[in-house]
């Protein structure tokens, strides 16, 4: 097993991972307002409707986004005999000193055996080394799985967007979550 830098040509290796998980629970989120008081909360409950999630977001515009987050040189990928069977895509804000993941995946047949780990250090010491102050990663109430991983790795939730993905994303169970960890 081996952590490599990701260049532009690797990049279809995005594509290449498994990066389906299943949902069986979920942060049913709501928000009230109370005259000056706003309430919003979110409590871990089972998924009415279970289902395994394949990520679709892979466009070409999305991709020829990644690439140009890619050539700043802070994307990684582990390869196992050969394969890519991981990657972190992540980008630099210069102007407040966070480091922003937008991929974070495991292959699904490699889960469980410290690959995301292993990638989450790769990303925190580039991270440091490139004088952020924070690391951060946007991930959904439908993904618990990967809001523990991240709370396990020191990431807290700092914000969220209900209207992220869709003008629907409550009542779909999927609000966006931005997570943060210092330094
Ligand atoms: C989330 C994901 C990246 C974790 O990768 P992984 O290789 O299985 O993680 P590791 O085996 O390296 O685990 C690292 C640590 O996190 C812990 N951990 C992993 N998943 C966890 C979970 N669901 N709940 C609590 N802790 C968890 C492990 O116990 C381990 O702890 P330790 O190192 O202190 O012993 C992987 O499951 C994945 O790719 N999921 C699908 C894609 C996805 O949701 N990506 C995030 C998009 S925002």
């Amino acid at each position: 097993m081996r952590v490599k830098r990701l260049g532009e040509s690797d990049l279809k290796h995005v594509k290449g991972i498994d990066s389906s998980f299943d949902v069986e629970q979920c942060l049913d989120y709501t928000k009230k307002s109370f005259g000056d008081k706003y309430v919003f909360e979110m409590s871990l409950a089972e998924h009415p409707s279970p289902f395994r999630k394949r990520f679709s977001h892979y466009d070409e515009d999305y991709m020829r986004m990644l690439s140009s987050f890619v050539k700043e040189g802070g994307s990684f990928e582990i390869e196992e005999n050969g394969k890519c069977v991981a990657v972190a895509v992540t980008q630099c804000h210069k102007w407040n000193r966070s480091l922003q993941i937008w991929e974070f995946l495991v292959d699904r047949d490699y889960r469980g055996r410290g690959l995301g780990r292993l990638l989450m250090q790769t990303v925190f010491d580039y991270a440091k080394d490139m004088g952020m102050r924070s690391v951060f990663v946007e991930t959904q109430t439908s993904n618990v799985k990967a809001v523990r991983y991240y709370e396990h790795m020191g990431f807290e939730i700092a914000g969220f967007d209900d209207g992220f993905y869709s003008n629907s994303d409550v009542e779909n169970r999927e609000v966006a979550l931005f997570m943060r960890r210092s330094i």
